[in-house]
């Protein structure tokens, strides 16, 4: 048995004496009462200390305690409704481990610099530790998504020698005396897994040099990117459909608790469970924005304000599809009913979310995707491989890619998704 019960278990142990290792949250005292919250990582509880009942060392400790030092509290667990998570601690022997240093965050507001270069400790914060259990519960439950639906994990390369997405965003590292890039996408090696398993995924970190500083863009994030052989775009969108309906589900579910602290609504959730999401065309989408006021033309792409825009009344996620080519990066399938355009998606998150969601059916002829490879003036020899899948034994094939902390800023509510990642990374941040 372990030396240590871990505070979730607590209620198991009623009437029993426990020995809880952790760190202390808080503190007060009244005359000869005083409190302890201690967190251990499972949860916090508190934790009671009667003068009368103790000897005099660990009455006179409890005073020394800062926020934030560590511990490990004997006590006698008692079932308690009006204590957070119904359990309390009755304080018998209490051992100081370390004596915190005066603590840099302190429980009043903070500038959101001042947090981020204390990451490495916010981390011990009730909102962040909730946020990054969802992140923790949807990369399960995307995990389990696949899993049940017998697709198979392909851990893709994070240093490549073929430009993923778009020439502009590239972060590039010297290889040895050849330039190597770190990954945007992992979709280029997963496609070609598809003969081998027919259902893959990849999901792991992509890097973008985002010169941008919204509240939307990492320039590290994390990407899950499913590929199925013999599926089109209209499969495609179904399966995205499907997936998000069952991650936002799972999140709902199993994390009532973090979305309560995060103060999330989640009624607001509920539709996505509940209804279809609607599609339009990119062409459709471009009257409607023109039909209120937008000057976006036909041939660009859509902006967050024009995501925005079109999401207005809708408490669904919406797809958007079929984009002009020129929007678009080089491997989308080109529509045989309108060449201008390609068989692709974006999944608009309602909320002011925007864009989680990129899919696309794959160019599946070699004539075509070299043309557009050099169209875009790529180099086409780092491509043989690619283009090897349309050599031998070419097939319909379709993806797509969600960005985890887009997705998980939505679920849980939170405005910006630099706090859905455990150390962001962003154009001005490095550290912690
Ligand atoms: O639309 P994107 O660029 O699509 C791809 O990378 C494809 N290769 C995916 C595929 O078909 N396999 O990116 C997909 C998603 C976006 O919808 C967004 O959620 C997220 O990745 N994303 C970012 N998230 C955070 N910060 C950034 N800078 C992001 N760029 C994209
Ligand atoms: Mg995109």
């Amino acid at each position: 048995m372990s030396a240590f019960t871990e505070v979730t278990d607590l209620k198991d142990h009623a009437g029993e004496t426990v020995r809880v290792a952790g760190w202390v949250d808080a503190t007060r005292s009244h005359g000869k009462v005083a409190f302890a919250v201690i967190r251990d990582g499972t949860g916090v509880v508190q934790c009671v200390f009667l003068e009368k009942q103790l000897e005099a060392p660990v009455w006179e400790a409890h005073a020394t305690l800062t926020q934030e030092s560590s511990v490990i509290v004997e006590g006698e667990v008692k079932l308690d409704d009006r204590a957070p998570g119904g359990v309390e601690l009755g304080v018998t022997g209490l051992e100081v481990v370390q004596i915190a240093e005066e603590y840099p965050i302190q429980p009043k507001e903070h500038g959101v610099d001042f947090l981020l270069d204390h990451r490495h400790l916010w981390l011990r914060s009730s909102m962040q530790r909730a946020g990054l259990r969802v992140r923790h519960e949807v990369q399960q439950a995307i995990a389990d998504f696949f899993y049940d639906r017998g697709f198979t994990r392909i851990d893709t390369p994070i240093l490549t020698g073929s430009i993923g997405e778009h020439a502009g965003t590239l972060f590039s590292t010297d290889y040895f005396g050849e330039n190597a890039y770190l990954a945007q996408t992992g979709q280029l090696y997963v496609e070609t897994a598809c003969p081998a398993f027919r259902k893959v995924y990849c999901f792991g970190p992509t890097f973008r040099a985002e010169k941008s500083k919204t509240r939307r863009h990492l320039t590290e994030f994390w990407m899950v990117e499913p590929e199925v052989a013999f599926a089109d775009s209209n499969d495609n969108m179904r399966l995205q459909e499907d997936f998000v309906r069952y991650v936002v589900g799972r999140a709902v579910e199993r994390c009532a608790e973090e979305l309560e602290v995060l103060e999330r609504d989640v009624s607001k959730l509920a539709p996505v469970i509940e209804q279809p999401f609607d599609r339009i065309s990119y062409t459709e989408a471009v009257d409607v924005l023109k039909g209120k006021g937008s000057d976006i033309e036909w041939g660009e792409d859509l902006g967050a304000p024009d995501e925005a825009m079109l999401m207005e009344g809708r408490d669904v996620p919406l797809f958007v599809h079929d984009y002009p080519k020129t929007a678009k990066a080089f491997y989308m399938k080109e529509n045989p009913d309108d060449p201008r355009t390609v068989l692709c998606d974006d999944l608009l998150a309602p909320e002011g979310y925007g864009e989680i969601i990129g899919g696309s059916q794959r160019e599946d002829d070699l004539g075509r995707l070299l043309e557009r490879i050099r169209e875009e003036e790529l180099p086409e020899e780092a491509y043989s491989w690619y283009l090897d899948l349309r050599r031998y034994g070419s097939f319909v094939h379709s993806g797509f890619g969600l960005g985890l902390e887009r997705t998980v800023a939505w679920i849980t509510g939170r405005h910006h998704i630099r706090e859905m990642i455990p150390f962001p990374r962003l154009m001005n941040r490095l550290t912690p």
